[in-house]
């Protein structure tokens, strides 16, 4: 097997506590899905290069169900217009689930927007926009995915950027039954991405390079031949089985994360789909009933 997975058995609240565990270099956990030969490895380091070529891009080698992923990533150098690196969770299928990062890249100097989006159930179009309250370009910063049966979580450098939560019982479907890949990938999408699609991709700047490290990931694997229905089962805590991300502690934002939470909307935000009046008229029904 290609992934090291220690479980730890100890007592927590009097149950068994079982954890998976794999935190380990890259190859271990993903490989190259797309341009081979645009990945440069150095020691720890992994570079995505991004020239007039091609982009580049890489998938975890399993697929996982609820847990954390966190990637450390240091974004493209300089000018960045038109540039997209993503990382990102995604099942497979016409209904699938996805949990997006988009970094998007700008003119030397202007500041990089990170966009996230949810898909489920095949539906996304729940794009938030933010600046961040750093530099991404001149560090390593991590960012994470957290996701068990209440939530999903978005963290920059553990601080929450946003929060899906489950609202079955206001008859919305959440992403809880199909296993997710882990990816990410750098692109040209001049078209779009930088101050609306106006400002260019300057290819004189290329190759335009974001570097990774730290890949980690703590999260229930689940074998490709595994059906999505079992899985779910045997990634859910049930008697004396007991996963880690099913902690009470983790079933919502503690005061802590609900304040940097909300310091992020009000100081970082400029966009968010809740309060597009002029693409969704009726305001969705998530947003109607999860107002921060
Ligand atoms: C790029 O910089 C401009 C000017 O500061 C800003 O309005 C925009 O949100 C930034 N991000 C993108 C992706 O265009
Ligand atoms: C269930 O989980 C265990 C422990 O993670 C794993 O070894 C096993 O392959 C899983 N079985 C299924 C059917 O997913």
């Amino acid at each position: 097997m290609a992934v090291s997975v220690s479980v730890f058995l100890g007592f927590f609240l009097g149950l068994v506590f079982v954890g998976l565990v794999s935190s380990a270099k890259f190859d271990q956990l993903f490989q190259a899905s797309w341009a081979n030969d645009h990945l440069v490895y150095e020691g720890e380091l992994l570079k995505l290069k991004l020239d007039h070529y091609s982009g580049a891009g890489f998938s975890s080698k399993s697929r996982y169900m609820f847990g954390k992923v966190t990637i450390q990533i240091k974004l493209v150098e300089g000018d960045s217009a038109g540039t997209v690196t993503a990382f990102y969770m995604s099942s497979d299928g016409p209904n699938h689930n996805e949990f997006d990062f988009e970094f998007l890249g700008n003119t030397t100097g202007e500041p990089y927007t990170i966009q996230t989006n949810i898909y489920v159930n095949g539906v996304g179009n729940r794009e938030q926009r933010l600046n961040l309250w750093f530099d991404p370009t001149k560090e390593f910063h991590s960012y994470s995915l957290f996701w068990n049966q209440r939530h999903v979580l978005f963290l920059v450098d553990d601080t929450p950027i946003r929060v899906h939560p489950n609202m079955e019982n206001k008859g919305l479907p959440f992403p809880k039954d199909q296993p997710m890949g882990v990816y990410s990938s750098i692109w040209n999408a001049d078209d779009w991405a930088t101050q609306g699609g106006r400002v260019k991709t300057d290819w004189s700047h290329a190759p335009f390079i974001a570097t990774y490290t730290g890949f980690e990931i703590d999260a229930c694997e689940v074998p490709a031949s595994v059906a999505a229905t079992e899985s779910a089962k045997n990634c859910s805590s049930s008697g004396v089985k007991r996963y880690w991300w099913d902690e009470p502690t983790l079933a919502e934002l503690n005061v802590h994360q609900s304040h940097q939470l909300k310091w992020v909307k009000a100081r970082h935000m400029t966009y968010d789909y809740c309060t597009d009046t002029a693409r969704f008229p009726v305001m969705p029904l998530e947003c109607v009933h999860h107002r921060h």
